[in-house]
């Protein structure tokens, strides 16, 4: 069989991740988790203490990380310069830079070439994750998702993952980033005109994974 590819965008809290993992471990598919590469990205700027409201600094040296993603979608990983840094890009300092980290062209240009070049190699195919996967990573892709929900539900499920985050809080840092990633020059957050969009609010994890390896099995 041709290996296929999924690609699954949406905004946070919708349960890209959870879905994306499971779909990929129940198909034998790889996993790529992209957003995971924008925070590592964004802990090394961080670590090497670039302004982060500098645009030009970012650009200058946006190829100086070595981020590798490994794919198994039961083991997640995710090292910059050898680092494990799947702890350390999930801090709230990570998630309030990501979104100006990730507006930057010359991030987004590197990142993408380490998108493509996984999805490539891929054997039995891959589940790719993210924001601008189905528009400009894989437009060619065999099966776009953009899930959405409301942003009760949204800021509910990301509460819930994070600790110590109250539910007002993480509502509004939910919005802003979503408004910034929807709304920057260089391929936004948004749904590709082929993408099959699911509604998950009223739904639960099970029943959108469900959906989707439906889905994905017709394309098969
Ligand atoms: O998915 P997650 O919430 O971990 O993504 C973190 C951030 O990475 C997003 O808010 C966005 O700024 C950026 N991102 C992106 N393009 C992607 C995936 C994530 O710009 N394909």
């Amino acid at each position: 069989a041709q290996p296929v590819i999924v690609a699954i965008d949406g905004p946070s809290g919708t349960g890209k991740s959870s879905t994306s993992k499971a779909v990929a471990a129940q198909l034998g598919l790889s996993y790529l988790d992209t957003g995971a590469q924008y925070r590592a990205i964004t802990w090394w700027m961080v670590t090497n203490g670039i302004d982060i409201d500098d645009p030009t600094a970012i650009a200058a040296v946006a190829g100086k990380a070595d981020i590798v993603s490994g794919t198994d979608p039961a083991h997640p990983t995710i090292t910059v310069d050898g680092v494990d840094v799947a702890g350390p890009i999930r801090t709230q300092e990570v998630t309030s830079k990501v979104s100006a980290v990730s507006a930057v062209p010359e991030v987004r240009a590197r990142i993408t070439e380490l998108q493509r070049s996984l999805a490539a190699s891929a054997e039995t195919g891959i589940v790719v994750e993210g924001r601008d996967i189905g528009t400009t990573v894989l437009p060619d892709a065999d099966l776009k998702i953009f899930l959405t929900a409301s942003p009760e539900a949204r800021a509910a499920r990301r509460s819930g993952e994070l600790k110590g985050a109250d539910l007002h809080t993480t509502r509004e840092a939910l919005i802003k980033r979503d408004a910034a990633d929807s709304s920057r020059k260089t391929s936004p957050l948004a749904k590709a005109g082929d993408a099959v969009e699911v509604d998950t609010t009223d739904l639960t994890l099970s029943q959108v994974i469900e959906c989707v390896v439906t889905l994905v099995e017709e394309k098969r």
